[in-house]
């Protein structure tokens, strides 16, 4: 039980925001009906429960003198960074694991995490690397079930299933892993606190005592998150900032293929993402995500045209759709699945008025095929294009790639990376693409092989190529 003197404390269980007492909606974050009250412990353990005091102990571990020092007197060793040899994940880790790094990864419940870093935790273990992966919501069995859909494990991985953070901690001192995997945070509870497993307070305390282990021991550990229905990590915003890496692996339950975000990373870029796909055994990495998300577009039908993307670095190919229909009702139904509905209403208007369409009483749906989530302002044409095409019933021929930003005058404005995209399209054997006029002067005589530019000025100039 606790030492030292409780007292208890309200905390909002959305933002982490702590009051002395109860509030119906909390200044911090707004969020109504929130606070919830924990015992807090002051003194006794000497270890903070609300991570203040942690930031500034953690790398020492022990209070001593302060030593500021001058950037040129730092010794610059190279921090070391361990692959995991599955590419899509190391490239979102902005190039393999660094050592004494907290990474936080995030996702809907039966998306994969564990599964993910289960198979991380194979590759690592073959290197003979020591690594322990410790599981509160699952029994060894369970673990070794689906271990036993992966493959082969070697000797350097050690499984255990346990929710108390003191047995935790001994355990890690005991054995002394180079890599840690805590399979959700949010089961992990602490004596010292007697608030529930999952609490903000026990959650706070929990990552402490990582983030503690990882710096003060050099191990490098992983968190799961659960998330809320509002997308975030379940528990408090301030777990975020705690780590060094969040990471978030989404995706349609119902499609096969995973997505791996960053979105927050201190050793690397945070526009990187990773393609998984779901097997029987495993997840699979997809290298050729475009190739991925083109399988299945129709031939030949109305309101279906090839849109280039990029997230991050990567361009990404993949089917835009539209179904224009009278409404039947007085008020015409919009809806956008993938992409961002403000968006789509406003390029319809610019359809409306710049192109001289009649949408006004039209229902409009448009979707990204796949389930990708993308709101870059390149995929206008492809949207703008999609919604002509399906108005006017007539297909956009087959073999067609667009990209550009549409204004609100009606003008197709240049993109970034066009060449990139252009040579992403034609990789896939793609022969026409439509893109804006500026972006084709610039690009003049710089193609590769067995595709034809068509630069546009205005979304009028595009509709009339349908
Ligand atoms: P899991 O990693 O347990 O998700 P999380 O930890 O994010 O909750 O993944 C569970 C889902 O993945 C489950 O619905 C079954 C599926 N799966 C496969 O399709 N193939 C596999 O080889 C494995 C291990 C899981
Ligand atoms: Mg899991």
């Amino acid at each position: 039980m606790a030492k030292g003197k409780a007292a208890s404390a309200f905390f909002c269980q959305s933002c982490g925001y702590e009051s002395a007492k109860w509030m119906g909606q909390c200044p911090a974050c707004r969020e109504w009906n929130s606070f919830v009250e924990e015992r807090v412990v002051t003194g006794g353990s000497g270890r903070s429960t609300n991570g203040r005091s942690a930031q500034a102990g953690r790398m020492t571990g022990t209070v001593q003198t302060a030593h500021p020092m001058p950037l040129s007197e730092i010794s610059m060793q190279q921090s070391e960074r361990v692959l995991t040899h599955i590419g899509e994940l190391d490239r979102v880790l902005g190039g393999g694991i660094v050592s004494g790094s907290l990474v936080l990864v995030g996702g809907d419940p039966g998306i994969g995490k564990s599964t993910l870093l289960l198979q991380a935790c194979r590759e690592l273990a073959a290197q003979s690397l020591s690594v322990l992966y410790i599981s509160g919501e699952e029994s060894l069995q369970q673990i070794k079930l689906r271990a036993m859909r992966i493959g082969e494990f070697a000797d350097g991985l050690k499984l255990l299933c346990e929710t108390n953070l003191e047995a935790i901690e001994q355990a890690i001192r005991d054995t002394n892993p180079q890599i840690v995997v805590i399979d959700s945070i949010q089961t992990m509870y602490s004596e010292q606190v007697s608030s529930a497993p999952g609490s903000v307070s026990q959650v706070r305390e929990s990552t402490n005592i990582f983030l503690q282990l990882a710096k003060g021991l050099g191990i490098s550990v992983f968190i799961v998150g659960h998330v809320t229905k509002e997308g975030t990590v379940a528990g408090p915003r301030v777990l975020e900032h705690m780590v060094d890496t969040v990471l978030y692996f989404e995706g349609d339950r119902h499609a096969s293929y995973r997505i791996l975000r960053g979105v927050k990373n201190r050793f690397g870029s945070t526009d990187e993402i990773g393609v998984f796909e779901m097997r029987r055994e495993g997840l699979a990495e997809v290298k050729n995500p475009s190739e991925y998300m083109l399988s299945g577009k129709p031939e030949g039908a109305s309101g279906s045209v090839a849109a280039c993307s990029l997230e991050g670095t990567r361009t990404i190919l993949l089917e835009v759709q539209a179904l224009v229909c009278q409404t039947s009702f007085g008020i015409p139904r919009r809806q956008a699945n993938g992409t961002d509905l403000n968006r789509v209403n406003l390029l319809m208007a610019v359809l409306e008025k710049r192109a001289g369409m009649q949408l006004s009483g039209c229902d409009a749906y448009v979707n990204l095929a796949g389930g990708m989530r993308i709101t870059e302002p390149a995929m206008d044409l492809g949207i703008v294009m999609a919604v002509a095409s399906s108005h006017k019933n007539r297909p956009i021929a087959e073999k067609t790639v667009v990209f550009g930003e549409v204004g609100l005058s009606g003008e197709v404005r240049a993109v970034s990376m066009a060449k990139q995209r252009v040579a992403e399209a034609a990789k896939l054997g793609f022969t026409v693409c439509i893109l804006p006029e500026a972006n084709r002067e610039a690009l003049k005589g710089d193609l590769p092989e067995g595709i034809r530019v068509v630069g546009v000025k205005s979304v009028a100039d595009a509709i009339a190529m349908i």
